[in-house]
């Protein structure tokens, strides 16, 4: 089997990438960045926005598309909407080729679909255009809308798999600057940290239980496309995490008191999500495996390793 993935040098895409090849997979990256982390994923720099394509020379046609590229920072776009556009271009072109060529298509959209829900878990029907808090949400929303009029027009087999704040190895500051990131390299130097909405309750998704749902889905979308093909699927953990929470796990693992300035939510952010995981378990057999009291601490000691060398302590 062959599969394409688009943001191959992302959080993600990496992980992705190494669990396909490691299962005997063939991988072949697309991103208009190099990767950083490891030169082991076969990538081609293209940005896809632009000029790039997703042609398959040199590799041949591919079994399945997995369409992770995108300008992936919620706050980000709202300080610069055009990501927004670039993300729906992209997206956009990449569909392209999947129709061209046949090439079923997973993509990777957001929980921000959902925008600010009464209640949680929230339920994949649960999806408010009302709700785009973001030009982010709303790139993805009309992402989804373009992978369903794609479906209907012309017969393109899909999954949508909805993230939520995944973390973990194969991260950074100066890419994504997301939180768990950010704890780990400020937390234990006692550098200032301000928490914006500390009581902002998410879904903190392990990467390995990230990557295990979408190798599931290409699965089930390769082998048995009628199981799954049009579903949208919410992966997380099923349990909220607040951030002070998030961080507190992070200065345990440091072994160092904890002590954070408080701030308001800002502009473009939503309080809470906690996915419901029915259709990940009746559909794909996903169970996470990833608690945030097990993964935090993971991801911290991949931290370490990484920046400073230091031995696992956990497992
Ligand atoms: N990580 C999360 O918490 C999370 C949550 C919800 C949704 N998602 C979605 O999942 C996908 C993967 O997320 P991630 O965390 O790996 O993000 P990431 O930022 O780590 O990786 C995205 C990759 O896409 C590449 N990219 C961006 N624009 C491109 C372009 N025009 N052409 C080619 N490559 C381009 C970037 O260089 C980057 O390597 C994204 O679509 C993101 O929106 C992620």
């Amino acid at each position: 089997m062959r599969v394409i993935i688009t943001g191959s040098s992302g959080l993600i895409g990496t992980s992705l990438g190494l669990r396909l090849m490691a299962d005997g997979i063939e991988v072949a990256g697309i991103d208009r960045l190099p990767n950083p982390w490891t030169d082991r994923i076969p990538t081609r720099l293209e940005d896809l926005c632009t000029t790039g394509s997703l042609d398959p020379a040199p590799w041949g046609q591919a079994d399945v598309v997995v369409h992770l590229a995108a300008r992936a920072k919620v706050h980000e776009s709202v300080e610069h909407p055009s990501n927004a556009l670039e993300n729906y271009t992209v997206t956009h072109r990449a569909l392209d080729y999947c129709r061209q060529t046949g090439t079923p298509v997973i993509f990777g959209s957001s929980r921000e679909v959902y925008g600010e829900q009464a209640s949680v878990p929230v339920r994949e029907d649960a999806v408010r255009l009302e709700g785009a808090a973001s030009p982010y949400a709303a790139a993805k929303l009309a992402d989804e809308a373009l992978i369903r009029s794609f479906a209907r027009c012309f017969q393109l087999p899909f999954v949508i798999i909805r993230f939520s704040n995944v973390y973990g190895r194969f991260d950074d500051l100066d890419r994504n600057g997301r939180f768990v990131p950010l704890l780990c390299d400020r937390v234990p130097r006692r550098a200032p940290l301000t928490i914006f909405g500390p009581h902002k309750t998410f879904d903190f998704t392990y990467i390995d239980d990230a990557v295990d749902g979408v190798v599931r889905a290409i699965d089930r979308l390769v082998h048995a496309p009628g199981s799954v093909s049009g579903h949208a699927i919410n992966l997380g953990t099923g349990t909220g995490t607040t951030l002070l929470e998030a961080a507190t796990l992070v200065a345990k693992a440091a072994g160092i008191e904890p002590y954070f300035e408080l701030g308001t939510i800002r502009v473009g952010e939503i309080s809470q999500y906690v996915a419901d995981l029915a259709k990940a378990h009746d559909l794909l057999g996903y169970v996470p495996q990833f608690p945030s009291s097990r993964g935090i601490p993971l991801a911290y000691q991949w931290w370490r390793q990484w920046h400073y060398g230091e031995s696992p302590a956990v497992t």
